[in-house]
């Protein structure tokens, strides 16, 4: 099983201390796992071109090829962002709108999904926040099978939480087994 998790935190922070434990849980029941940060990455913003509507495909030539590549490979995707006005990271809003040309890939349908959006806020706003970024898996006719939301906020919080990590590792080895 290949579970791949993909980064729109634009710090090394919370949502990426919660990422990787999650895949070490995965790993640890046997996945092979893959965490990748957008903040790494080369991906350009949509330009609107509308070419995608007429060519299949993104004249774009950066980065985001070789990840949608490894979404469609991956047998469960764990899809990351901090909580930024109730909606998602400006890196995950820009990635997601990069799939404007593969968001009806049948590849893509019933693919399990784990959300995960840390925000400093209370529960109204992580709510907020979440069923936003619900949206994205929603429209590409993928599975959501979990979703996780704690608050958190200084960079380091999620890491020093030993009760947030057993859980993100607990997930992460569900994840594998459901
Ligand atoms: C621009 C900005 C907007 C934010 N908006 C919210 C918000 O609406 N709700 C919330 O709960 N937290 C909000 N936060 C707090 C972050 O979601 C929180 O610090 C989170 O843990 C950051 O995750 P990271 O360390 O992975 O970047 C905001 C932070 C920033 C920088």
């Amino acid at each position: 099983m290949k579970i791949l998790a993909i980064n729109g935190s634009h710090r090394k922070g919370n949502t990426e201390a919660i990422l990787k434990k999650i895949l070490d849980g995965a790993a640890g029941n046997g996945a092979r796992i893959e965490l990748i940060n957008l903040y790494d990455k080369n991906v350009e913003a949509c330009k609107a071109c509308m070419g995608c509507e007429n060519t299949g495909t993104c004249k774009i030539q950066d980065e985001f090829p070789q990840i949608f590549e490894k979404m469609v490979h991956a047998d469960v995707l764990v899809l990351g962002s901090p909580n930024y006005f109730n909606n998602v990271s400006g890196l995950m809003k820009n990635f997601i709108d990069r799939m404007n040309a593969h968001w009806q890939d049948t590849r893509l349908e019933s693919k399990k999904v784990v959300l995960v959006m840390p925000g400093g806020q209370g529960k109204e706003s992580r709510e907020k926040g979440m069923s936003a970024f619900e949206q994205f898996p929603k429209i590409c006719k993928m599975k959501v099978v979990e979703r996780l939301s704690p608050q958190v906020d200084l960079p380091k919080e999620a890491k020093n939480d030993e009760k947030l990590m057993a859980k993100c590792l607990e997930l992460g080895k569900k994840i594998v087994l459901s």
